[in-house]
């Protein structure tokens, strides 16, 4: 039996200890005052009792996947809101990729178990599928490789994968699913490859841009985000790095925020160890951008307006950067009205089942 965690209540002195494979036991310590010093006498074993409602409890989001899942996809889709791959039993991958929110988060920077704060902003994870690499500094290679890290991360989950897969092995649930998935017990690959399978299944397609793009009807997204996309391609440099389908060319670049004091997350530089990457970022893909705010690898903007005035003259917000793209070496100069039309375009790449989720 491994302990999950101890609730101290302290007025009363009791202790709560919940323990994996969904048990409870309460015990009392009473520290008497005996002549010669402190004995402590343990009174251990007071009640243990089924603490059901950890197992198994039902994923809260109307996102999830509720049913008994019998495709890779759908055991994928349980283990993506399974608050029990973390250690103390508290934060899910969803924890942090909301889905009511473009599968990111809305804060600068996440929690992770016991509270602990990350030290980038949490990306969307929907639209991965044609990915060459993931996270801002491409340290990972493939979906199924990505799944280890947030697992294993000490400030996100906290959990050796080799635990998280014993856990589910002493659940007759996921023994049972992962048999009929994968003719397999629970274990790191196929835990990895459900996952993984599920994020596949995260393409955000249906969207005004899309139907604008099928229809040739500029009414479908209006005048100003007809003229928006205009800036995007010409004016704004935007569709240099980021290109479609998902407005990303999946390289590394710089745009600036690097400037090895303020701002010293150096990106790419962690992993290549080569100069030339100091400061560059994987260039994020744009689709459903109105609801994954903050924006950038250190959340430092909160609105769309933010990231174009920036780009507008990034120099205005860091004067010194290391290594800043030369497509940026000059301010763009666009207009107010410019940079609402840039934003009215941003706007029409947001799917369908996040419509109305903008927070403003
Ligand atoms: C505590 C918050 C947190 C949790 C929990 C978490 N993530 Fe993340 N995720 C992040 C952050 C932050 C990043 C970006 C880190 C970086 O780039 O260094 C990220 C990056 C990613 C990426 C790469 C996105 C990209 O554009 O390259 C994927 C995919 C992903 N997470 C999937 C998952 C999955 C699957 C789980 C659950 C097994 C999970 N995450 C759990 C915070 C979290
Ligand atoms: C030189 C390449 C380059 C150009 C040009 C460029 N971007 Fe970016 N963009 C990036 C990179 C790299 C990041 C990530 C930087 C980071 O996280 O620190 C980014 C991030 C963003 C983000 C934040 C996305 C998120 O989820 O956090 C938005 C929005 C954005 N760009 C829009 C634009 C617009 C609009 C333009 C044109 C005005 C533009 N970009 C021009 C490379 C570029």
């Amino acid at each position: 039996m491994e302990l999950v965690g101890v609730v101290n209540l302290r007025s009363s002195g009791i202790r709560v200890g919940a323990f994996w494979g969904g048990w409870v036991l309460v015990y009392d310590v009473l520290v008497v005052d005996m002549k010669k010093g402190f004995v402590i006498i343990v009174l251990a074993g007071v009640a243990v009792c089924c603490f059901s409602f950890v197992r198994n409890k039902p994923a809260k989001s109307k996102f999830s996947f509720t049913g008994e899942p019998t495709t890779k996809e759908q055991l994928g889709e349980v283990l993506f809101f399974e608050q029990r791959l973390s250690s103390d039993g508290s934060i899910s991958c969803a924890s942090c990729h909301i889905p009511e929110f473009g599968f990111a988060d809305t804060v600068a920077f996440s929690r992770g178990v016991r509270n602990k704060r990350g030290d980038r902003n949490t990306p969307s994870c929907a639209n991965m599928s044609d990915r060459p690499y993931f996270f801002y500094d491409g340290r990972a290679q493939t979906l199924e490789e990505q799944v280890k890290f947030p697992i294993e991360n000490p400030k996100e989950m906290n959990m050796p994968i080799a635990s998280a897969v014993k856990r589910l092995n002493k659940d007759a649930h996921y023994v049972n699913w992962f048999q009929s998935v994968f003719k397999e017990l629970p274990g790191e690959d196929n835990l990895k490859m459900a996952i993984a399978a599920y994020e596949r299944t995260l393409e955000t397609s249906s969207t005004p841009f899309e139907r604008y793009m099928k229809a040739d009807d500029s009414n479908i997204i209006g005048g100003s985000a007809v003229r928006g996309r205009e800036l995007f391609m010409v004016k704004g440099k935007c569709f240099e790095c980021h290109f479609t389908p998902d407005f990303t060319g999946d390289e590394f670049r710089n745009i600036g925020i690097f400037d090895g004091k303020r701002f010293n997350d150096s990106g790419r530089y962690k992993i290549s160890r080569n100069r030339e990457d100091i400061g560059k970022f994987k260039v994020p893909g744009l689709r459903n951008v109105a609801v994954t705010a903050p924006y950038m690898h250190n959340g430092m903007f909160k609105t769309l307006r933010e990231v174009i005035d920036y780009y507008d003259n990034p120099y205005k917000i860091i004067p010194n950067p290391v290594n800043i793209d030369t497509l940026l070496a000059k301010p763009l100069n666009l207009t107010n009205g410019e940079k609402e039309d840039l934003e009215a375009f941003l706007l029409t790449l947001t799917d369908d089942r996040f419509k109305g989720r903008r927070k403003r």
